[in-house]
């Protein structure tokens, strides 16, 4: 469903944040990159959602390299796909509900009463119909985290990118945060690639597990492959991280 093929990136440095990555992530398949502060891992998100082009490789969504298709076979190819930003990127002056309401404004042809049920409809799935006329600034982070879930689903995307989906929240909500995201990613059955320097949580919802270290990637495998790896860089980055609170 998604292939990079020897993705290499590099800022106006010159020198090279990423060389050579390769990965292929099945549909359906939960990929998680894991990887130190720094070391490109949102870089690499991005040039999957095609937000970065890389200096040299290949990006193929379903297929199609999405840097050498036309405008609007990659606007149709994008549209397969939906992101939660680190950051969640909400627009601070809309209320909940047109935060979610904007995509499908902008994005499909549905009615506004349409576009009210399916609002409706996914905030009960992310637990915020009490939250709708509220105003990001108003709730908590773990709820702002919850509407980012939210719209970067609602346009029923094949695949979906969440960059470091607990980044900021407490242990608890952070557990909550990706159990909903399983729950999600079962219901609608939609490949994923995320981000966490949280360990716990990579091996909560990964099938599959890659480390970013030097600047490539480092595919470890499952869940158990990547606990029991013999790499002294994987067991070290696995074990440096807080596993007290699983
Ligand atoms: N658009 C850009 N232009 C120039 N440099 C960039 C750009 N985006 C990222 N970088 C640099 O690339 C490096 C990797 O950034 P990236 O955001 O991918 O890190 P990360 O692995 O996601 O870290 P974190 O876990 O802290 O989120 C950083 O040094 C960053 O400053
Ligand atoms: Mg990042």
């Amino acid at each position: 469903m998604i292939e990079l093929k020897s993705i290499s990136v590099a800022f106006e440095s010159g020198k090279a944040l990423l060389k050579d990555v390769d990965l292929a992530v099945r549909r359906g398949e939960t990929f998680v990159i894991i990887g130190s502060s720094g070391i490109g891992k949102s870089v690499l998100l991005k040039v999957t959602a095609s937000l970065i082009k890389p200096n040299s490789g290949q990006v193929l969504i379903d297929g199609k390299d999405i840097n050498s298709i036309s405008r609007i076979e990659k606007a149709e190819t994008l549209q397969k796909m939906g992101m939660l930003f680190q950051k969640n990127a909400l627009f601070d002056s809309f209320t909940v509900a047109d935060n979610l309401r904007f995509p499908l404004r902008e994005r499909t042809s549905l009615s506004e009463q349409e576009i009210s049920e399916k609002v409706k409809l996914f905030l009960q799935y992310v637990g915020l119909s009490h939250a709708e006329n509220l105003f990001p600034d108003e709730i908590s982070g773990g709820m702002q985290k919850r509407v980012g879930i939210a719209r970067a689903l609602i346009l029923n995307p094949q695949i979906i990118l969440y960059d470091d989906p607990t980044a900021g929240l407490d242990p608890i909500t952070s557990k909550l945060i990706i159990e909903l995201i399983i729950k999600l990613n079962k219901e609608f059955g939609t490949t994923v690639m995320a981000i966490t320097n949280d360990m716990n949580r990579a091996f909560q919802m990964a099938d599959r597990i890659g480390l970013i270290v030097g600047n490539t990637l480092f595919v470890t495998g499952s869940v158990e492959e990547t606990k029991n790896h013999n790499d002294q860089r994987v067991q070290k980055f696995i074990h440096g991280q807080g596993m007290q609170d699983a």
